[in-house]
């Protein structure tokens, strides 16, 4: 059965103010469900960041609510004490840029996450080493990220947002550094978990050509986010 894993309503942020303001986001209203993967659209400076970093719990918004799955997170203030436990709980976060931690190898980025939330060593390498092998970077195990390449690097940080089983994945723009075919192979595999594990994925792209495997579009212009009608 489907059921609402992100749900926004009337949600805004505004940057500054006075003079200064910058208003981001104007009232979003929608829904996500468990198995979605949802595409982000939007010209360069038109919210996107700033929509996916409210949903992650990283950027307070300005106003409206906000529910992962079915809990309110934020009702015009923050509803819960916690927002890094919660986000290390249950969102997979994929940066524009890889984030990763400089000196720790590729499978202890890979862990960190699943051994802070008390996952045994033996179940957190042996999900690491098998999503590490899927992403193309099994034997980069005991690498630092400067021994990596940007691609490589990027593969290490998709791996590592998968490594909690999180049933929210948020990504921006995460294939940008991959050749095309890499960049496919990441998407299908994110689509095969969206719908195999009941993830809701939504990730910003610029990439027309991966549209196809969207159950949705979101389009971000000037603030305002609307759905786009599917052919
Ligand atoms: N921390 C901040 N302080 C002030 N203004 C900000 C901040 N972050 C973003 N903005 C402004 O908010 C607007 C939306 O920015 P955002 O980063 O969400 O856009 P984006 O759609 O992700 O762009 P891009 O495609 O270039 O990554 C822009 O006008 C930006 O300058
Ligand atoms: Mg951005």
């Amino acid at each position: 059965m489907k059921h609402s894993v992100i749900a926004v309503e009337n949600i805004s942020k505004t940057y500054g103010s006075g003079e200064s303001a910058v208003v981001a986001i104007k009232e979003a209203t929608f829904e996500i469900f468990s198995g979605e993967t949802v595409a982000l659209l939007g010209p360069s400076g038109s919210g996107k960041t700033t929509l996916i970093t409210m949903i992650g719990c990283i950027t307070e918004p300005s106003g409206g609510k906000l529910r992962l799955n079915g809990s309110l997170v934020y009702d015009y203030k923050w509803c819960i004490s916690d927002t890094r436990k919660l986000r290390r709980e249950n969102i997979g976060f994929i940066f524009q840029s890889h984030n990763l931690i400089p000196f720790l190898n590729v499978q202890e980025n890979v862990t960190l996450v699943p051994l802070m939330n008390n996952v045994s060593t033996k179940e957190a390498n042996t999900r690491a080493k098998e999503l590490l092998e899927y992403l193309g970077v099994g034997d980069k195990l005991d690498k630092i990220p400067a021994q990596l390449s940007g691609g490589q690097s990027q593969r290490v940080a998709i791996a590592r947002s998968l490594a909690n089983n999180p049933k929210i994945i948020l990504a921006d723009e995460p294939t940008a550094a991959l050749d095309s075919e890499r960049a496919l192979s990441v998407m299908q595999l994110l689509r095969k978990l969206a719908h195999e594990q009941e993830v809701a994925i939504i990730i910003v792209t610029h990439d027309e050509r991966m549209l196809p495997l969207f159950d949705r579009i979101l389009r971000v212009e000037d603030g305002y986010v609307r759905e786009e009608d599917r052919l």
